[in-house]
């Protein structure tokens, strides 16, 4: 299972605790990433830029499908072509678009270091969200909103596995 959604949208926090309700692995995409790169996230940011982020998180995504986890993707992940393309061939994991209203997500992840394109200005935050929606709908099998308790956006998700 694949969850997708912009930063803040909580698929890290929902990954663990589908993880724990249906005995099954988690990988966070973001925990991948450092590994491959060699550095922390904000740090490749600063020192490669966005377009090499990308392509770490390209070969991260690559490197874990085959486990058959649930995965916590970065909220960007949709943006780069090679790694929407590999979301969009994928027929045996459901994908679902964890979504909550943008103000809700910006309050989360304003001010977060760790988050290079949400620590700014929220007009540039919003465009972004907004730059990306269809592309979460269109990878989505589901779209599962998550302004209500963790527990019960699990339940829901769980109750849309076959
Ligand atoms: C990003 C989201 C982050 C992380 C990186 C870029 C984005 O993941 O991959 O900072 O472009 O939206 P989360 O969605 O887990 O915050």
């Amino acid at each position: 299972m694949i969850l997708i959604g912009f930063m803040g949208c909580g698929k890290t926090t929902i990954a663990h605790e589908l993880g724990i309700q249906l005995n099954k692995k988690t990988i966070d995409l973001d925990d991948v990433i450092p590994k491959i790169a060699g550095q922390p996230i904000p740090d490749i940011f600063a020192a490669e830029g966005e377009a090499a982020f990308r392509e770490y998180e390209f070969q991260a995504l690559q490197s874990i499908l085959k486990e058959n986890a649930i995965i916590a993707t970065g909220g960007g992940v949709v943006t780069y072509e090679k790694s929407y393309a590999l979301l969009k061939e994928l027929t045996d994991m459901p994908v679902f678009f964890l979504n909550a209203p943008f103000d809700d997500l910006y309050s989360r992840i304003q001010e977060d270091d760790n988050r290079p394109l949400g620590n700014q200005d929220i007009e540039k935050v919003r465009a972004l969200y907004n730059s990306r929606l269809d592309k979460y709908s269109a990878l989505a099998d589901r779209e599962i909103s998550t302004s209500k308790t963790v527990a019960d956006t699990a339940a829901e998700i769980i109750s849309y596995m076959d």
